[in-house]
């Protein structure tokens, strides 16, 4: 028997049901946003990442799924801004529309060690603005990250909120900490070892309480951030506070994708335990310039929907609650019935049969079990009298009604 690949999941019937309603939700309030959406393919070329990302990202050291294919390199993409830049410059998005807001939900892929809310394919709900560097969008972006989490219903979240600083801000910032780090090394975790060498500014945010030791005591706080990105990020501040939007300032937030600049932010959920992000996201001022395109700011976020799930109290799956289902008795009923299921769907309700020629009580019970509405019954007698026999299965009331008059009469009720 074939399995899955270790993390990967099949999304079966029940569950689908909680992620419709989660992109339903979520496409709802885009919209209420003006963001639009946009589906860039899953695969693209590795270079993009490596570029994107940096070369010594995590994500791009260690989780890369990667297909070769004769001289080329191509990726199934681990997160999805990247790809979205690709796709602003490559068709020009600059020039046609300028400032863009768009959405996308869907697949990304990382060869991480699967663990509860860590896997291998996961899904991203999440908005890029880009060709924007003024602070209002940031405010924009997070209020719209917040108000997400309020419509899905999300509650116990808490969105922690730092500044980078720009590229300048950003070297001033590896630079106190390769000199406030240099003669402590040996007191940090093997990984941070090497974070010193290639990420130094990872160190800052790893959960290793020695390390946060040595790190706090450099006392860093905003030091290396410039007095632009200083007043942009007050100005973030200020937006957030007149919209009422809970944050904490967390200096030692720092991400782990190279792109970002200036505003970053991260929502965590406790109830998580390791895995506690459920959403992050920030500017990324530089990254269109970077993969060619024009030098425009842009700022965005991505929610992880399987860790928005484990979060969500559970709600047991519903049934449309707007099924008819056709019983036949007999097989005059039998060919009359396919036509009359097929009205039922051109009218636009849902409706379904008993396949397997069961008896009336065994398809009764399939048609409970399907969670129908009504159940129609058409025997030989019903036929006769041109009528069908409708159960209403929430009241138990039974009444004949005429088949010509059966479509208004279910679609005035359902
Ligand atoms: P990220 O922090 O790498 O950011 O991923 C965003 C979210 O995806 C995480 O907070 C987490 O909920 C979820 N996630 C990440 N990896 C996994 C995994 N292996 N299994 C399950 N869930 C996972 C980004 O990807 C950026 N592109 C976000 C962004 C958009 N920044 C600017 N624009």
């Amino acid at each position: 028997m074939f399995k899955r690949i270790p993390g990967t999941k099949d999304i079966l019937p029940a569950e689908v049901v909680g992620w419709q309603k989660l992109e339903h939700l979520s496409r709802e309030v885009f919209l209420a946003y003006n963001y639009t959406e946009i589906r860039p393919p899953v695969i693209e070329d590795a270079v993009l990442f490596d570029r994107s990302l940096g070369e010594f990202a995590e994500v791009v050291q260690k989780q890369m799924f990667l297909i070769k294919n004769q001289d080329d390199l191509y990726a199934l993409r681990p997160e999805g801004t990247a790809s979205i830049v690709r796709a602003y410059i490559e068709n020009s998005l600059d020039k046609t529309s300028g400032f863009v807001k768009l959405y996308y939900i869907g697949p990304m892929f990382r060869l991480e060690r699967p663990q509860k809310g860590r896997l291998r394919q996961f899904h991203h709900i999440g908005a890029e603005a880009i060709g924007s560097a003024g602070p209002e969008i940031d405010v924009e972006v997070i209020s719209l990250a917040d108000r997400l989490l309020r419509v899905w219903k999300i509650e116990g979240y808490k969105i922690k909120l730092n500044s980078l600083g720009c590229s300048k801000d950003k070297s001033e910032l590896t630079a106190i900490l390769r000199k406030g780090l240099e003669n402590k090394i040996k007191n940090l975790c093997p990984e941070c070892q090497v974070r010193f060498e290639h990420n130094v500014l990872r160190i800052l945010d790893c959960k290793n309480t020695e390390c946060q030791e040595v790190v706090k005591n450099l006392d860093i706080q905003d030091k290396y951030l410039c007095q632009d990105c200083k007043s942009h990020f007050e100005k973030v501040k200020i937006g957030l506070n007149a919209l009422k939007i809970n944050y904490e300032v967390s200096p030692y937030l720092v991400r782990g994708l190279d792109y970002y600049t200036r505003t970053v932010f991260e929502i965590k959920h406790e109830s998580l335990g390791a895995q506690d992000a459920i959403g992050a996201g920030g500017r990324y001022d530089n990254l269109v310039k970077e993969l060619g395109g024009p030098d425009v700011g842009s700022i965005g976020f991505a929610f992880g929907v399987e860790r928005l799930l484990l979060v969500k109290s559970e709600e047991p799956a519903q049934k449309s609650g707007k099924l008819v289902f056709l019983i036949n008795l007999g097989d005059a009923a039998k060919a009359y019935s396919y036509g009359l299921l097929n009205s039922l769907r051109d009218a636009g309700i849902a409706a379904d049969t008993d396949y397997e020629g069961k008896s009336l009580k065994g398809a009764m019970r399939s048609a409970d079990a399907a969670g129908a509405r009504f159940v129609l019954v058409i025997g030989d007698n019903e036929l006769k009298k041109n009528a069908v026999m409708v159960k209403d299965m929430q009241t138990g009331n039974q009444e004949e009604i005429g088949l010509e008059a059966i479509i208004d009469n279910l679609k005035g009720r359902i």
